[in-house]
């Protein structure tokens, strides 16, 4: 990738914030490359954040020909940075790319352009347990409105510090299972991270806040008896105190990066760790007699996050008596010293970013 570096107007930088939210500051810089037919992925930069001048029959406004990722930049005790697995975000990109039609991009070209606008931006990243929040995006560019896959494409990287994704921090949290609106289906789009499936998640998301929870859990679109995952997580299951279990990736589900590396560690802690359906009325029955013993969500925002109830056709169950869990604690504790690099990680998950 021929990477053009754009130097920064010093009167037009940021100061780096103290306090920290969710997905509501950015940093000074920004990567994007443009593609055509013709020239292939081109115009690689980093340069400023700043707006795009986009003409309202762009494609992506009228069909939604858009895909993103989510990963974390952690700031470790010796003061580097590391990333997270990075390469199944890259590998996920593309199957995203595929599915919804747009083009691929070189995975290692990607990660390294990357790892530069991360390494620019380092003071951006906060301390423990904050972190610098990465969202590859890609969207379709075409300036015309027939309904067909685009020809021109924008993929961009934007980078934000982030603090806890749940106000409630590391504590349990409340959520909701839809019964009347679904997701996404088998065939369907749902395993793509397209923006087409957080649109369609939040009329039930404002229905759930209205009701007091903070969260909502998607049921399958077939029978709606399956559990599927939350809004953005993966959910998993604790049985008895020692079964780990999560939902089969049936094709409506994204495969998450945490719940992948959630089923591993659960593994190597002495847990059996399996992908098994979840029936919801079993799994609510479960949670009644105590034979569910735990639920929590995991995913790269929150990384694990305890539930400390559902709310399903206006029955409540409360689980673990609103209590986190030892192994939601245990799986959050592994998890985040090997992302904060503060214990070996005999996994080779992480990618150093050295500052200097
Ligand atoms: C719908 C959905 N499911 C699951 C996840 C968890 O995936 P990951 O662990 O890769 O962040 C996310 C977050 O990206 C998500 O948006």
């Amino acid at each position: 990738m021929n990477l053009h570096i754009v130097p920064l107007d010093p009167a037009q930088q940021k100061p780096v914030p103290k306090e920290l939210g969710f997905g509501n500051v950015f940093t000074n810089r920004m990567f994007s490359q443009h593609y055509a037919p013709d020239q292939g992925w081109h115009d690689a930069k980093i340069g400023p954040y700043e707006p795009f001048l986009l003409y309202p029959a762009t494609a992506v406004f009228h069909y939604a020909q858009e895909i993103f990722e989510g990963m974390k930049a952690y700031r470790r005790p010796d003061g580097h940075i590391n990333l997270f697995r990075p390469w199944e975000n890259m590998k996920r990109f593309n199957n995203s790319a595929r599915r919804m039609a747009m083009p691929v991009i070189d995975e290692e070209s990607h990660l390294e352009a990357l790892m530069q606008l991360v390494a620019l931006e380092h003071e951006w990243v906060p301390d423990a347990p904050g972190a610098l929040y990465i969202r590859p995006t890609m969207i379709a560019t075409d300036h015309a409105l027939g309904v067909q896959a685009s020809k021109t494409y924008l993929h961009f990287i934007i980078l934000g510090p982030v603090g806890s994704y749940f106000k409630e921090g590391f504590s349990p949290v409340p959520v909701y299972i839809s019964d009347t609106y679904r997701r996404a289906v088998r065939g369907g789009v749902g395993e793509a991270k397209t923006g087409g499936n957080y649109a369609a998640s939040l009329l039930v998301g404002e229905e759930a806040k209205a009701k007091g929870y903070s969260q909502v859990l998607w049921l399958d679109a077939l029978e709606g008896r399956y559990v599927e995952e939350v809004g953005a997580m993966n959910i998993c299951f604790v049985y008895e105190g020692c079964k780990l279990v999560t939902p089969p990736l049936t094709g409506s589900i994204l495969p998450g990066v945490t719940r992948k590396s959630v089923l591993q560690l659960a593994a190597d802690l002495g847990y059996e760790a399996v992908e098994e359906p979840v029936d919801v009325h079993e799994m609510l029955a479960g949670v009644r007699s105590g034979y569910v013993t735990e639920v929590f969500g995991c995913g790269t925002a929150a990384v694990i996050a305890p539930v400390g109830k559902f709310g399903f056709r206006d029955e409540e169950y409360i689980i673990n008596d609103y209590q986190v869990g030892p192994v939601a604690a245990r799986l959050y504790q592994e998890l985040t010293n090997i992302q904060f690099g503060r214990r070996p990680d005999p996994y080779g998950w992480t990618q150093l970013i050295a500052v200097k």
